[in-house]
């Protein structure tokens, strides 16, 4: 096999690494709130019933921003139905999973969760059933002190202080046909701009998420994005992209390579973007909320909501993760990382239970799946600034990105600690590549470690049984020599390298 070139030099910085790119998604959605965070009679729930152990998996997995409560059901929800006390709280139909939400957490638990799990949240507002009231209304709940009704009923409830919500989405995927109050590009435009105005009456300093589209093959990818735009630039700093990957038809190769996908889903909206900005005479720059993305197995065990029935927290969208998911997942995460100069928020969709890095039995056990490695280990190693990795890689032909790179990569490098890490993927199905790394603009590194996730079966899964057998292993192909670092990737496999100065 032709060896893969990487070439690092601190001069190629794209960006620093935004702590914003490790968020995650709770949604009121199968059993990610109930039986997931909250779960009242578990043996580690605190006061509020949220699961310590959960929590304890939260820091660990190293999640920084948290959107709430939704997602689809976002787009039916009253958020006033789940504050006060909480036996008084009505029970209400989901539409969105043909559920039945009982209210049982709300706004101010999900902010002590929050508080408790050391992350910020991100607030969606439902701009599908509802508008500008409703959102100003939270808003007025959430942000403001003392003396108005809202305010005082937040106090009233228990909560003195704000909340101090800084980052909002309007709305969510609202060019989807499934979505409740569905819009076209011209009505949502002009309700996410009137929103977003009469919010930043409220408090100027907001940091707002329009709705971008909720796949790049949406038929109206690109003019949704370039409408909403310009109906709404002045007033909103980020616009939101949503992307799922699987493998289909048993194309493993194809599968492999989503992160190319999703490199060209940001570059098309970065582009769209610096086109409204050049006509509309913008002076600020419009930055990609990458506020869901995942594997995610549309036709895998417990994927539809039930018809016949409206159960709270059914099993829903639980999908168990192989090595090779996580090997996609901690590539989409290096694309992200490579685009931190436009990408500057991004959720793992979603956190617990439902397409989730961390598996909870109600009542029992907590347990990790495969992906929740190569996002944990990104999270706590990525600092400093991201660099772009010049790659020079042997390439395979796959049926959707054609002439696939094996090796893709990216790495940060921390000026005041002199530590550098290199995420990379290897591709290929059969074949270790071995790959040199050029450090040579960094003198005198040494190696401190260098992991690999990869297993002879890329379909091994973990399960609540055995969750430590799929994990990053050393890699003890690594070696420096002179200004090169040598390392072996196996087939199928993520792999971080730290080095320092
Ligand atoms: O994350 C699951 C669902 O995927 C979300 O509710 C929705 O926004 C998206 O379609």
């Amino acid at each position: 096999m032709t060896t893969a070139r990487l070439t690092i030099d601190p001069g190629f910085r794209v960006a620093p690494v935004r702590r914003r790119t490790f968020g995650s998604f709770v949604e009121h959605l199968g059993r990610c709130v109930y039986t997931g965070i909250h779960d009242p009679g578990h043996p580690t729930a605190d006061a509020d019933g949220f699961r310590g152990d959960v929590i304890e998996l939260v820091r660990e997995l190293g999640i920084t921003t948290v959107r709430y409560p939704g997602g689809n059901f976002v787009s039916g929800y009253r958020w006033e139905d789940a504050v006060g006390p909480v036996d008084q709280r009505p029970a209400r139909l989901d539409l969105a999973w043909h559920s039945t939400e009982p209210n049982t957490v709300g706004v101010d638990e999900f902010m002590r969760w929050a508080a408790k799990a050391g992350v910020e949240p991100m607030m969606a507002v439902n701009l599908g059933t509802r508008g500008v009231t409703e959102a100003l209304d939270l808003l007025e709940y959430s942000n403001i002190a003392a003396g108005t009704a809202w305010s005082d009923l937040r106090r009233a409830h228990g909560t003195e202080a704000p909340h101090g919500i800084r980052m909002w989405c309007l709305g969510n995927e609202m060019d989807g046909p499934w979505q409740t109050g569905h819009k076209t590009p011209q009505e949502y435009g002009r309700l996410a701009a009137e929103t977003g105005r009469a919010m930043r009456q409220v408090d100027p300093d907001l940091e707002l998420v329009a709705c971008g589209s909720s796949s790049s093959a949406m038929p109206t990818f690109g003019e949704w994005e370039r409408v909403v735009l310009t109906e709404a630039y002045e007033q909103v700093d980020l616009i939101s992209a949503h992307a799922y990957y699987w493998e289909e038809d048993g194309d493993l190769a194809s599968f492999l390579g989503s992160a190319i996908n999703m490199d060209h889903f940001i570059e098309d909206v970065v582009a769209t973007a610096d086109a409204v900005r050049a006509a509309g005479r913008h002076s600020k720059r419009i930055h990609i909320s990458f506020d869901e993305w995942n594997v995610w197995y549309l036709d895998g065990a417990a994927s539809k909501p039930p018809t016949d029935s409206w159960p709270v927290a059914p099993v829903l969208l639980e999908d168990n993760y192989s090595v090779a998911d996580a090997v996609v997942v901690g590539n989409l995460l290096i694309s992200l990382l490579r685009h931190s100069d436009r990408v500057h928020a991004a959720s793992l969709a979603q956190l617990v239970n439902v397409i989730a890095p961390i598996m909870t039995e109600p009542g029992g056990r907590v347990w990790k799946q495969t992906t929740f490695h190569p996002f944990a280990l990104t999270a706590r190693h990525a600092v400093g600034e991201v660099l772009r990795v010049e790659v020079d890689s042997p390439s395979h032909p796959t049926a959707k990105h054609g002439d696939t790179p094996l090796v893709d990569a990216v790495a940060t490098y921390d000026d005041a600690s002199g530590a550098l890490a290199v995420f990379a993927v290897n591709r290929s199905l059969t074949q270790s590549v071995p790959v040199e790394i050029d450090v040579r603009a960094l003198d005198g590194v040494r190696l401190v470690e260098a992991v690999s996730l990869a297993h002879d079966d890329p379909y091994a899964r973990s399960s609540v049984e055995d969750d430590t057998t799929l994990v990053p292993r050393p890699n003890t192909s690594a070696a420096v020599e002179g200004s090169r670092v040598r390392i072996e990737l196996p087939p199928v496999s993520w792999s971080m390298v730290r080095l320092c100065r």
